[in-house]
């Protein structure tokens, strides 16, 4: 293997090559904005509607709107339509005569910063949300164009990493995004009896009964120590206080969601330690049923005793929730059976934009030294970079062929996926996504990347 390098070589992301529109449409950019009352302009009308309808949502009303602009818009996200601008005469006709007026896009893409919990830091993220392309238009390339177009911007302004949620798996790989946390579907028995999930721990510290819409500050406070100690937490859009608060009832967009319920763990010392939201999903189930909405927790006392609350509820046999693959209720619970595993799904996507940076921002397992080469089909990632692990602190810098025998070759999509620490690079070196000389000490770079718990992201966008 070469050692001639050229270490310490500033490394800079390359903003991929935008790929073209096809003929007949354009792509717009803008900041959504509203009149004093909140009503949106025309345009970000139109693209909230049209975004909504691509993911089969009825067509909002003006005061649907007032809302959805409130929960989404209002915090300004960048917003980038696809609008068609000329066609055959005879479907300009028709568009003319029978279609949505000319604001109207057939697809639509958003996007904004917030911070992401590497496990050692805060660091900032490109959120990519909102990607819809309407099904008279789709496979001709519009989701490559604004894909492309949103990451060289990305780049451009110095995002370390991308992030998103996917509704199908099939997408997003081929853009460099891999399955970087995972959440876990669970049914909790709790009719009682020994098939009832019971807590093995004694109580401690109180639960009270809250009223949600009074709920602003403390969910501050506890979202605040949730997103600070968890690994792969992503920080919350303006839309989740509004649903907290059941001021926003989101599956209709009306006001008030008047079955919301919400409890607060007192924890001993008296300070607040978390809160759970949850609505009864109505007589007809069997078992009775109760839905958790969101849970969230300063420390895994106060998780505990949410879930000693959820499982004392009069009159519901079951509840379900979705939690953290590694949540520790189960080991906490008398009968392991209690707590059923429905479903694991991938919940956040990475992309990473700045190999540098985002892993001179990462947790280690233990200190170490490696190199990789990383391709990139987009090409804004590619090189070869050292990282060098030394108290916890990880120092990277590119150079033009490996610097130590501990060297790996990977995409940018495996690199997405072990970023936060979701899958070791052993399963990935078994699934062939890692490949390596013979020489490579597996277990030295196991023990340098791999750590020792899942992490997890309660955050949908
Ligand atoms: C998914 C969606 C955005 C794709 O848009 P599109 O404009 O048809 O995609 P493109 O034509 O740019 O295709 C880009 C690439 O993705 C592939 N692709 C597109 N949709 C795909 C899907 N659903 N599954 C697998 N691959 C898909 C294409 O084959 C193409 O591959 P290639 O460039 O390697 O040849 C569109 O189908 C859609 O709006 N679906 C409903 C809403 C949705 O699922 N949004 C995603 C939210 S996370």
């Amino acid at each position: 293997m070469s050692t001639t390098t050229t270490p310490d070589d500033p490394f800079t992301p390359q903003p991929p090559h935008v790929s073209p529109l096809a003929e007949g449409l354009t792509g717009r950019g803008f900041t959504p904005a509203a009149d004093a009352e909140g009503n949106p302009d025309a345009a970000t009308a139109a693209f909230a509607r049209a975004m909504e309808q691509g993911f089969y949502q009825p067509y909002l009303s003006d005061e649907q709107l007032s809302r959805v602009y409130q929960a989404y818009f209002s915090h300004g996200p960048y917003c980038y339509g696809v609008y068609p601008v000329a066609d055959e005469p005879a479907v300009e006709r028709v568009r003319e005569h029978y279609g949505f007026h000319a604001e109207y896009p057939v697809a639509t893409w958003a996007d904004f910063d917030k911070t992401l919990n590497t496990g050692v830091d805060l660091l900032p993220a490109r959120l990519i949300t909102g990607v819809t392309v309407n099904a008279a238009y789709r496979r001709r390339g519009i989701l490559r164009h604004m894909m492309t177009h949103a990451l060289a911007r990305a780049v451009t302004d110095g995002a370390p990493v991308a992030a998103l949620t996917a509704s199908e798996g099939g997408i997003y790989g081929r853009f460099g995004f891999g399955v970087a946390a995972r959440e876990a579907h669970v049914e909790v028995n709790t009719a009682g009896g020994p098939g009832g999930f019971e807590l093995r721990t004694p109580p401690t510290g109180r639960v009270v009964p809250a009223d949600p819409s009074r709920l602003e500050a403390a969910i501050a406070e506890v979202w605040e120590g949730f997103h600070r100690r968890t690994r792969g937490s992503v920080d919350r859009q303006q839309v989740y206080t509004e649903f907290a608060t059941a001021r926003l009832n989101v599956e209709e967009w009306s006001t008030w969601n008047r079955s919301m319920r919400a409890a607060i763990h007192v924890r001993a010392d008296g300070r607040i330690g978390g809160i759970v939201w949850w609505t009864h999903a109505g007589w007809e189930t069997e078992p009775t049923r109760v839905e958790v909405r969101d849970l969230l927790a300063v420390d895994e006392t106060s998780h505990r005793e949410l879930w000693r609350y959820l499982a004392s509820l009069d009159l519901a046999d079951q509840v379900r929730a979705t939690t953290a693959v590694e949540d520790p209720a189960p080991w906490a619970a008398r009968n392991p059976r209690s707590w059923r595993v429905t479903r694991i799904k991938d919940v956040l996507w990475i992309r990473v934009l700045n190999p540098v940076t985002a892993l001179q921002s990462r947790q280690w397992g233990t200190d170490g030294e490696f190199s990789l080469s990383l391709t990139d089909p987009m090409g804004i990632a590619s090189g070869v970079f050292t990282v060098s692990v030394s108290a916890g602190v990880a120092q990277v810098s590119s150079s033009q062929s490996p610097t130590t025998p501990q060297h790996i070759s990977l995409d940018i999509e495996s690199l997405g996926s072990l970023y936060l620490g979701d899958v070791s690079v052993l399963t990935l070196r078994d699934a062939g996504r890692i490949t390596a000389g013979e020489d490579l000490d597996w277990a030295a770079l196991s023990a340098t990347v791999d750590l020792k718990d899942r992490p997890f992201c309660a955050t949908h966008f």
